[in-house]
């Protein structure tokens, strides 16, 4: 199972991921699993990386017990587990540009970005995301987010929010 942060900044939503797919071992354990975490940012990729957080960056919605569960306290700030930085690999890539070279994806996380764009630029994104998914493959897109009179080629999933299923592959 491959998953893309497409927009990854300083890492929370890679990382979450991360935390998630530990807790849920056993449901893709045959499959393997991989994260891929991207940025155009170099300087957001590098915090990233480090896996360091602030004592207010994990005061934002993170749990006591996934706190304790994943994190060691170092030099004043808190350091992801070694296990789990090992499930994300992070790359700068610009969205404008074409993804083909990550490969393909199960699932794509593209939250909280395309907001930056015009209409033509969110399209052609788009596009290139869909071009990495397979057919019903996810897009998932930030809180405020949609895709009405964007692009066709995705639909609404019923049942999860702020999910969207590619209808077909290019
Ligand atoms: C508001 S943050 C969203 C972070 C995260 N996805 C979230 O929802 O919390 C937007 C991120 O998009 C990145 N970004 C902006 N333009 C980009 C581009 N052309 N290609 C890739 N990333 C870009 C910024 O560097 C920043 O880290």
């Amino acid at each position: 199972m491959r998953i893309w942060c497409a927009a990854a900044a300083t890492g929370q939503e890679p990382y979450s991921l991360a935390m998630l797919l530990a807790e849920k071992k056993h449901r893709w354990l045959n499959v393997g699993a991989e994260v891929v975490a991207t940025d155009l940012s170099q300087t957001a990729l590098a915090r990233a990386k480090s896996g360091l957080f602030t004592q207010f960056e994990v005061q934002r919605g993170l749990s006591a017990q996934r706190l304790v569960q994943f994190f060691t306290q170092q030099d004043g700030e808190w350091h992801i587990a070694p296990a789990l930085q090992q499930m994300v690999q992070f790359e700068p890539h610009n969205l404008l540009h074409n993804p083909a070279r990550l490969g393909r994806f199960d699932m794509i996380f593209c939250r909280n970005v395309l907001i930056y764009f015009d209409l033509e630029t969110k399209q052609r994104i788009l596009d290139y995301l869909a071009q990495q998914l397979p057919k019903g493959g996810a897009l998932v897109l930030g809180a405020s987010e949609t895709l009405v009179g964007v692009t066709d080629k995705f639909i609404a999933d019923p049942s999860l929010p702020m999910v969207f299923r590619l209808k077909s592959p290019n």
